[in-house]
């Protein structure tokens, strides 16, 4: 099915995430001058990267770099390809007794031979400012959140900060993965202003995923699979938020939606690069600050 108004050129608003995520930002560092002032020390973030994929150096690297932006002292201990998982849990267990360290963040994904989910359990849950820790995903989904996944945070500042009513929205959620669709469809289900959404999650074992993505007022694309969202998944006047980021062959990157003509049925929609990526780090400043007043006692 096509929508008219298909080559028509864009018509649907950009929401700029690097623009929100820069006064994220700012306003983050404001509130860590104001803790300095009262603790007499930054907060601190240990990001822990083990073995050389490509894309996660780049990830650690552009939050090592917020992080010296807004006056959180950040640090990344990189461990090889070949550690073993007691060795890694020896690092945390090292973070977890360490009062200089607020926040831990170990990079997904790890090496096949360790088991994520032992190495993200032994995080202190006080410190993980990832909101992965199961203790950090079940407040989130008995409605008492503590640290809530950071992609999923700059998802909901993101549809905040343009006006957009989640409350009685159809939102469908692509995608069922732990950092992002799990947490997000929890966090537009929550009640209060972001959440009250009515939340349909959709993922691989699905069938006519196109029909149930055509039902949403706001569509999220969590997928990993580069452009397959189409113009004809879309409702017109749809909300439409890519978290994909994909490298073609070209070199140019693109997200889960194909964005030249999703963009002339939605209203609003997520350019890739400049939407979603930006606004993760500056959810992870603002854990990271909550992390250091909580170990401050407030
Ligand atoms: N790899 C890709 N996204 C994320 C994230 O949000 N947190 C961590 N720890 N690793 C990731």
């Amino acid at each position: 099915m096509r929508f008219a108004g298909r080559g028509a050129g864009l018509s649907a608003t950009i929401l700029d995430g690097r623009a929100l995520a820069e006064r994220i930002k700012l306003e983050t560092a404001g509130e860590v001058a104001e803790f300095v002032a009262a603790s007499g020390r930054a907060p601190g973030l240990t990001v822990v990267l083990v073995g050389d994929d490509p894309a996660s150096k780049v990830y650690v690297r552009n939050k090592e770099a917020a992080c010296k932006a807004c006056g959180i002292r950040g640090r990344v201990l990189r461990l090889p390809s070949t550690s073993a998982q007691a060795e890694l849990i020896a690092v945390l267990d090292e973070l977890n007794a360490d009062a200089s360290v607020d926040g831990i963040l170990v990079q997904l994904p790890l090496p096949a031979t360790i088991d994520e989910r032992a190495v993200i359990d032994r995080i202190n849950p006080l410190k993980d400012v990832d909101g992965f820790h199961v203790d950090n995903v079940g407040r989130l989904a008995i409605g008492s959140p503590r640290f809530a996944p950071c992609t999923p945070l700059g998802i909901v500042a993101m549809l905040r900060d343009a006006g957009v009513t989640t409350r009685g929205a159809r939102a469908v959620v692509l995608g069922r993965s732990m950092t992002v669709g799990k947490p997000l469809a929890l966090l537009l289900l929550q009640k209060g202003e972001g959440g009250d959404a009515t939340v349909t999650v959709a993922h691989s074992a699905s069938r006519e995923v196109a029909s149930i993505a055509r039902e949403a007022d706001i569509l999220i694309a969590a997928i990993g699979r580069p452009e397959l969202v189409r113009d004809d998944w879309v409702k017109p006047g749809a909300v439409v938020v890519d978290v994909g980021i994909h490298r073609r062959d070209d070199g140019t990157l693109c997200g889960d939606v194909h964005f030249p003509t999703v963009a002339e049925v939605a209203s609003r929609i997520t350019p890739v690069p400049g939407g979603v990526g930006p606004l993760t780090v500056a959810m992870l400043l603002k854990n990271t600050l909550v992390a250091a007043r909580l170990a401050h006692g407030g």
